[in-house]
């Protein structure tokens, strides 16, 4: 089979490349699931064995792994969450963690592996391929704070969960004519908040890249209600800070009705939107053909429509940045 691929691709292989491993680490996201399929069924296709690593690095460090076929992959590319389950581990951050991960891998034959998670799995995928693991990483991650790509495997199903709820919250808020905050994740990033704010209509949007001021935001709340604004929404990052205490600033402030809404852990759920299963999918694939290829240390992005290769320390030196026209543009259209 694997010549056969070969032929129809003309994917130059590593020869002595035939098992490789997939993990999840870090938060989980939707999507992660289309990616381990598609890991282990391109892997397959080439002709090599796949074996799904359990509970991220803290699995690995324990030898907690299984052989994947074809079949332990089916009916998962529609599900949330990652079937190989993932975890935080403390001990991976340590030279003798990774040690004993690479140590592990090398005496169950794996010679290369995927990575799947946010910008601490890059870093410990990197630790690794410093101790001869051959290592290509994927971002998996709600957040969108991943340099070297576009968007990250997840983004886009959390955004529409958070729309999804904004929109469930004006139908309340605009029969109660109330002022709703809405705290969203992102970490340290405003992605999500930005753009589920932009999608959704927000009154007032604040994330962390761009120095909000409270005065700014109540005058614009106050211009809105003179201009017959029976209800607003303010969308919060929660890197700004807590979404309660902006809240009762707000209520202290104007004297009007506030409620907070936390959205939490919900928008790591759900169903991957197709966005993301194709994403994930594409990416996925192309994580085994640079195994193939005999690459390590390089992680997958997308430009555009475009798949990228990007060497780890190159992304693990970048800045995560967002497009301040779009937030400039939701506060234009918010008015
Ligand atoms: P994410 O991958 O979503 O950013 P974390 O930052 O929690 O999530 O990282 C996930 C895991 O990756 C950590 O629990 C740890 O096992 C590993 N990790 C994080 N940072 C490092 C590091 N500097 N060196 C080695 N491993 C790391
Ligand atoms: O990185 C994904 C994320 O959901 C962040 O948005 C959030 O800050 C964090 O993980 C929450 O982590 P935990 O699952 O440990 O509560």
């Amino acid at each position: 089979m694997r010549r056969m691929a070969e032929r129809e691709h003309g994917v130059v292989t590593e020869p002595s490349l035939k098992r490789i491993g997939v993990l999840t680490s870090g938060g989980d996201a939707p999507g992660m699931n289309a990616a381990i399929r598609a890991v282990v069924r391109k892997g397959v296709y080439h002709g090599l064995d796949v074996v799904g690593i359990k509970h991220g690095y803290a699995g690995l460090i324990r030898g907690e792994m299984d052989l994947l076929d074809l079949g332990s992959v089916a009916d998962i590319i529609q599900r949330g969450g990652t079937k190989l389950f993932t975890a935080r581990c403390e001990e991976f951050k340590t030279p003798e963690g990774q040690q004993k991960g690479a140590e592990i891998l090398r005496e169950h034959g794996i010679d290369g592996l995927v990575v799947i998670g946010g910008d601490g799995s890059y870093r410990g995928a990197r630790a690794l391929s410093h101790l001869g693991v051959k290592t290509i990483g994927l971002p998996g991650t709600i957040d969108n704070d991943i340099p070297g790509t576009d968007y990250t495997i997840g983004f886009d199903t959390a955004l529409n969960t958070v729309i999804e709820a904004i929109d469930k919250i004006r139908d309340t808020a605009t029969s109660h004519e109330r002022t709703y905050v809405v705290e969203v994740m992102g970490r340290n990033a405003g992605d999500i908040a930005m753009i589920a704010g932009l999608a959704g209509g927000a009154e007032s949007i604040l994330i962390p890249e761009y120095p909000f001021d409270i005065d700014q935001v109540l005058i614009k709340l106050r211009h809105g209600v003179n201009r017959g604004k029976r209800h607003s929404i303010i969308l919060v990052a929660e890197g700004v800070g807590h979404g309660m205490k902006i809240g009762e600033k707000i209520a202290e402030e104007t004297g009007w009705e506030v409620r907070v809404t936390v959205l939490g852990h919900l928008q790591r759920g759900g169903s991957p939107t197709a966005f993301d299963r194709v994403l994930a999918s594409r990416m996925g694939a192309m994580a085994v053909d640079l195994l193939l290829e005999g690459h390590t240390s390089k992680v997958v992005g997308i430009r555009g429509t475009k798949l990228i290769a990007t060497d780890i320390d190159e992304v693990l030196e970048m800045k995560h940045e967002i497009d301040l026209s779009i937030y400039e543009l939701a506060g234009i259209l918010s008015i």
